[in-house]
């Protein structure tokens, strides 16, 4: 009998899908339908710092919805951003009561303002752990790579010093020396890290000349950049690893695993397919465990990552020189 129970930032969960922050997981409706179909725990939509950020610059008197030229439009969102925050703690709470997986809050943050104190708002909700999203463009020259850095850094430092609930950082591969900052990063006090965001793809129109979004959902083609980075990180971090970005199928979640990934997050497969995809995806890594005679997760996990010799020069070889070598005109 297969087992494909795993652990992630403590917490067991009962197969390694998770469903990634998402219009998936922004309701009460649509959580229980993903947890009917099998995920393991699901991450809720995002609250943006700056929506908490008016909540908190209102209780310090910096905030008058009356003030400026725009008033009733500030006034109409101040009460709607106000009654947002008071949704998601009541999100939390009814998920909670709803069902039986974990329930992992999310914020999109980019500093290390005052929202931080509301993580304990989600841990009195019943969040079983906290994701942030983090994500600073590095698309100022004027700003050193350890400037960046730092921000990360003081978010994790505020946030773990006011809740105890399990943290993880969601973040991009945008970093000067990617192994040394993630290494650093899972020194902290952050249970998980989650890797790679995916932003919406910049593309131009040139009928239009204009600026527009490239492709919203992912495809498997999309993982790659991901799967190397788990395999080469597996072993040199003190956290657990979570996956995101071209997660499809159970070919797709087996793969991470071999990687050393704890467990995965699915979005655009399911937004494309429907949940169904869940329970095909769970089917397909126990049918592979069974045909390669494993009986649990932690049997595999991290056997492709980086720590064998013959699999660093793999993870590392970044040019195209076995194609260019041996392709046939
Ligand atoms: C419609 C949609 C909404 C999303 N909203 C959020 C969000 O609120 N917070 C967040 O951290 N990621 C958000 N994401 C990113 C996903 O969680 C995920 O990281 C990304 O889509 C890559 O995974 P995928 O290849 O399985 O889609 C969103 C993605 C989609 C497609």
């Amino acid at each position: 009998m297969v087992d494909l129970k795993t652990m992630y930032m403590g917490l067991e969960l009962k197969n390694p899908i998770i469903i990634g922050s998402s219009g998936l997981t922004s309701n009460l409706d649509s959580i229980k339908q993903m947890s009917k179909a099998g995920s393991s725990a699901v991450v809720l939509k995002s609250l943006f710092e700056e929506q908490i950020m008016m909540k908190v610059n209102q209780s310090m008197g910096d905030y008058n919805p009356f003030h400026g030229h725009t008033e009733m439009y500030d006034y109409q969102k101040y009460f709607e951003k106000q009654h947002i925050l008071e949704e998601y703690l009541q999100l939390i709470k009814d998920a909670k009561k709803a069902v039986d997986i974990p329930i992992i809050a999310s914020i999109n943050c980019m500093s290390s303002a005052e929202w931080t104190k509301f993580a304990k708002d989600i841990e009195r909700a019943g969040a079983d752990a906290l994701e942030l999203n983090i994500f600073l463009l590095p698309s100022d020259p004027k700003m050193e790579g350890k400037d960046n850095e730092n921000v990360y850094f003081d978010i994790i430092k505020k946030v773990t010093s006011e809740i105890s609930i399990p943290i993880s950082i969601k973040i991009s591969h945008y970093f000067d020396n990617l192994a040394n900052t993630l290494q650093r990063f899972s020194q902290t006090k952050i249970k998980g890290m989650v890797l790679f965001n995916r932003f919406y793809n910049t593309d131009i129109d040139i009928e239009k000349e204009e600026l527009v979004g490239g492709n919203f959902y992912s495809t498997s083609d999309d993982m790659s950049n991901t799967l190397r980075w788990i395999g080469i990180m597996n072993g040199l971090v003190e956290c657990d690893l979570c996956a995101t970005t071209g997660i499809h199928n159970g070919k797709d979640a087996i793969k991470f695993l071999l990687a050393g990934a704890s467990a995965v997050q699915m979005v655009s497969s399911i937004y494309i397919n429907s949940a169904d995809i869940i329970e095909t995806s769970l089917r397909e890594v126990k049918d592979w465990m069974e045909k390669h005679n494993y009986k649990s997760i932690d049997e595999f996990r991290g056997k492709l990552s980086k720590t064998s010799e013959m699999n660093t020069a793999l993870y590392e070889r970044v040019q195209f020189m076995k194609y260019f070598g041996t392709k046939k005109k």
